[in-house]
């Protein structure tokens, strides 16, 4: 990852991007009379960034969003920390200076936060990969904070891990894989992790996952993974629960060739909760978080699941399963009810859950759903906006759970043609007491063609946004935090 660093001056020789907030400041920082000339030019065509050759090193000006909202403003400062990469890869700049010319350090940090995002690749399995140039961004920046940056790369390392785990494929990323890189995540970041093997899996009746995974060449993984600094300042914790499919071929209920080729993103809400753990454990947030991840992935052999099949979950429910492509529910009913035992102040789960959830809203945002509060829910789509990790309430009215009546069994584990994103949450929520949050994921986690600093494939999507939600409680909070 691109090294952050403060810098208490301004070389002339290195390359430079300056953030602005007005433009008289700008005409002070050139002496070059061609070059407040090619400025002024720039300005009357509004252009957001001016690019300046000074032949030994390359200067940016980038003028700081007007006339909008904070979340806006961030969102927009994240873009021009993209262009500013796309440039220095362009020009091929290895170190970039960041001079900030605004009032305020938080605006810094999101246009930092673009230029780092947008650096992510995964090349590895390229024979011969072609390196980025930028490896080392100075700030300078009186009111910055030494931790600030510091914060902000451990966040950004906590989505590059989250995307690299996604576009791992399954050739190189089977439940047990997935389940020991993320116990060697916990020791470098620090947070605990505890492995559940088959046998344990078993002895715990976890129905759901053991049925998805009867198919399988691979066994099942359950991980818990635990941050309790001493000083948190909840009782109860949160829990967060991953949807761990490492593999999504549908089983029998097979997926058309065009639908299952990307399946491996099908375990990025585990990815993203993991991926949290990274960043809470490193920039130490005293808040208690618990996380649960199921892992299997969902293929067929003479032993898988069929349609048609009745199985037991974890607490006692049986489920007629007439879609063994709708696993993913299966899996995190396990999760969801065994999360009870913590006896959660709250449970967000992250899935890719349905197409449905893809179709209704696309790649710009996330549904989600639940039985919490008003006040969680309103901190959570806060944070959405926020982290641009934009968020949708579905209604989970009663009336759906019609569509999960099943003849044979408690549930059946799907509902009719419509509101499918809907009904996959109304059949979650029979596996929970405790005030809950589902987030739908299918599309935003994973994006096949290249979009800003989200990238292209794994976006990491889940990890700012759960980042900044359990974040935000501390300013609600009464105890003091350094
Ligand atoms: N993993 C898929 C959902 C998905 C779709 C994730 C697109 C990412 C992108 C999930 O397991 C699935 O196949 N769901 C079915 C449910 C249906 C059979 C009720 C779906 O959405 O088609
Ligand atoms: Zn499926
Ligand atoms: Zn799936």
């Amino acid at each position: 990852m691109i090294s952050l660093i403060t810098t208490d001056s301004v070389s002339a020789e290195k390359s430079l991007a300056v953030v602005y907030n007005e433009l008289k400041e700008l005409s002070a920082l050139v002496e070059n009379p061609l070059e407040a000339a090619y400025i002024k030019a720039c300005l009357e065509q509004k252009k957001d960034i001016i690019v300046i050759n000074q032949y030994t090193r390359w200067l940016f000006f980038v003028q700081k969003p007007k006339d909008c909202e904070v979340p806006q403003k961030a969102e927009k400062l994240r873009n021009l920390g993209h262009k500013i990469f796309k440039l220095c890869e362009e020009y091929g700049i290895t170190e970039l200076q960041i001079e900030n010319n605004t009032p305020t350090t938080l605006n810094i940090l999101d246009f930092i936060e673009g230029i780092v995002l947008s650096a992510y690749r995964f090349d590895k399995y390229f024979s011969q990969p072609k390196p980025t140039h930028l490896n080392k961004i100075m700030v300078f920046d009186f009111s910055l904070r030494k931790n600030q940056l510091k914060t902000l790369a451990h966040l950004c390392e906590a989505v590059y891990m989250a995307r690299n785990w996604v576009n791992e494929p399954l050739s190189h990323l089977t439940a047990e894989v997935f389940s020991q890189e993320i116990e060697q995540a916990g020791k470098n970041f620090g947070f605990k992790t505890e492995v559940f093997n088959k046998q344990k899996i078993e002895s715990l009746k976890f129905g759901g996952l053991l049925a998805v995974n009867q198919g399988a060449k691979n066994p099942p993984t359950f991980t818990v993974l635990e941050h309790k600094p001493k000083q948190a300042i909840n009782a109860k914790p949160y829990v967060l629960v991953g949807k761990g499919v490492v593999y999504d071929t549908g089983g029998y209920s097979l997926k058309p060739a065009d639908s299952m080729d990307w399946m491996k993103c099908d375990m990025a809400g585990a990815a993203a909760v993991a991926g949290v753990f990274c960043a809470l454990a490193a920039n130490k947030i005293p808040v208690h978080v618990i996380g649960l991840i199921p892992a299997t992935e969902n293929r067929l052999d003479g032993n898988a699941f069929v349609p048609g099949d009745v199985i037991t979950t974890y607490n006692g429910t049986t489920v007629e399963v007439l879609n063994t492509d709708a696993e993913g529910r299966l899996i995190l009913a396990d999760a969801l009810a065994y999360a009870e035992k913590y006896e959660p102040e709250l449970i967000i789960d992250l899935a890719t859950l349905t197409g449905a959830a893809l179709r209704a809203i696309g790649h710009e945002g996330s549904v989600y759903m639940g039985t919490a509060s008003i006040y969680y829910k309103k901190q959570l789509e806060e944070s959405g906006f926020l982290t641009h990790e934009r968020l949708i309430e579905f209604p989970l009215w009663d009336e759906y759970q019609t569509q999960l009546e099943s003849k044979v069994a408690d549930l059946k584990n799907i509902g009719g043609d419509t509101a499918g994103a809907i009904t996959a949450g109304m059949f979650l929520k029979h596996f929970v007491k405790s005030p809950w949050l589902h987030i739908d994921i299918a599309g935003t986690a994973y994006l096949k063609a290249e979009s800003g600093y989200r990238g292209i494939h794994a976006t990491g999507v889940g990890v700012r946004l759960l980042y900044k939600f359990l974040g935000r409680l501390l300013e609600h909070s009464t105890v003091n935090v350094e």
